[in-house]
């Protein structure tokens, strides 16, 4: 089973809990933590289910619920805001015709916003997936939406 094979890449070790979340995460083409990978976590750690349930709830980069297999998070936090992240956001929501928290009928983006991804000397900016971008504006991402339509 190709989710036992994802588990044992880490030591059963509780301070792997979230490598191990975000492994079993990741190996999943919905990008989020079905009920089963929870308890695959809670029984390999032993761990109990409500605690693993507690942290996998706590961050906001796990997701209970399906996704699309874009993840974009626009950075929010306010030197990104000062410079413009707010028109990112307005251009994907017109782009994808979607809201935040939302996810395209075709499975392929999630739209979330992010506080600070660390990189505000490049504000705004925003992830997709692992990769972050920066310097942004409405036209790039507009041409960065484009290049991940071709990719899919
Ligand atoms: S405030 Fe956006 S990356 Fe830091």
């Amino acid at each position: 089973m190709e989710k036992i094979r994802v588990l044992k890449r880490f030591e059963p070790k509780r301070e792997n809990i979230l490598s191990l979340l975000h492994a079993l995460q990741r190996s999943n083409p919905q990008n989020y933590l079905e009920e089963d990978d929870l308890k695959l976590v809670s029984s390999y750690l032993s761990l109990p289910l409500s605690f693993v349930i507690s942290v996998a709830t706590f961050y906001s980069m796990f997701s209970l619920k399906p996704r699309g297999k874009y993840i974009i998070r626009v950075c929010e936090s306010p030197p990104c805001h000062l410079m413009g992240s707010g028109s990112l956001v307005d251009a994907l929501k017109d782009l994808l015709r979607i809201e935040v928290g939302q996810t395209t009928p075709d499975g392929l983006f999630t739209l979330e916003l992010s506080s600070c991804l660390g990189v505000c000397g490049v504000a705004p900016a925003l992830m997709v997936n692992e990769e972050v971008y920066g310097n942004l504006t409405p036209e790039k991402v507009r041409s960065l939406i484009n290049d991940l339509r071709r990719e899919k």
